[in-house]
């Protein structure tokens, strides 16, 4: 069964990557979130989508120029129009408490692609570690050198590589980096690359998949999951397809 993963939360909805988008994520069905994490200057792991704040809340500036203190005074809802409630930027460990008390998976995006965050991937494990989640979580980045790191830091925790173009045999590509998944952007995952993968058992999770004809696609071939802004609308459609 196709598993749907709700990307920075329901973002279609709510703020971006937010405990109010994560929380309504889980009540509207979702089998797991995709989150992002940024490390702030005095070295928190938070949950945030852009190295810089301006983007999705009232503050101006890196995240890596700002104390997780600084962080907590802004609100993660002020450019959301639909959204009044003021939301936090969720520290890391806040989120891995909740999913304690749920069974959803979670996609955790390092955005280390920019900034390469020294520590950040011992962070984010031993954070994983503390809170008993080594085996729901899925660590992502577009920095592959960070993925084969994580695997290096914690072989138990599963990887996969984020690309946005076509790689020529992703499954191998995956295998030689010690990932069980890739994740591909949508254009890069046409059903014979994603039943390819498949066969070689290598997980399929192609993101932002927002469209109801491309959601039948990825549910008809039997994709292993989908990261979508919409975990309701995906919900609807499998809802609505034969047994
Ligand atoms: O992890 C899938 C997707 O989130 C990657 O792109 O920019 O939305 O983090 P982005
Ligand atoms: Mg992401």
């Amino acid at each position: 069964m196709t598993q749907i993963l709700a990307h920075r939360g329901f973002s279609a909805a709510f703020p971006e990557n937010t405990m109010k988008s994560f929380i309504e994520a889980e009540k509207a069905g979702a089998d797991g979130l995709e989150i992002d994490v940024q490390l702030t200057k005095d070295g928190e792991v938070v949950v945030i989508h852009d190295e810089k704040v301006d983007r999705t809340t009232n503050g101006i500036g890196f995240v890596k120029d700002l104390t997780y203190r600084d962080l907590q005074r802004l609100d993660a809802s002020y450019k959301n129009k639909k959204w009044l409630t003021k939301e936090p930027i969720p520290a890391f460990s806040k989120l891995l408490e909740w999913l304690t008390t749920n069974t959803l998976t979670c996609n955790v995006e390092l955005k280390n692609g920019i900034f390469p965050y020294t520590g950040m991937e011992e962070k984010v494990i031993s954070l994983i570690r503390h809170y008993k989640l080594e085996d729901r979580i899925i660590l992502s980045s577009f920095n592959h050198y960070s993925i084969v790191n994580c695997y290096r830091l914690a072989p138990e925790i599963e990887t996969a590589p984020l690309y946005s173009e076509g790689i020529y045999m992703p499954w191998i590509y995956a295998q030689s980096i010690k990932s069980k998944g890739i994740h591909p952007k949508l254009i890069a995952a046409p059903n014979e690359i994603i039943l390819r993968a498949m066969e070689n058992g290598i997980a399929v999770r192609p993101y932002t998949v927002n469209k109801e004809k491309d959601m039948q696609r990825l549910f008809e071939v039997g994709c292993t999951a989908f990261i979508t802004d919409n975990p309701v609308k995906a919900l609807e459609i499998k809802e609505k397809r034969p047994r």
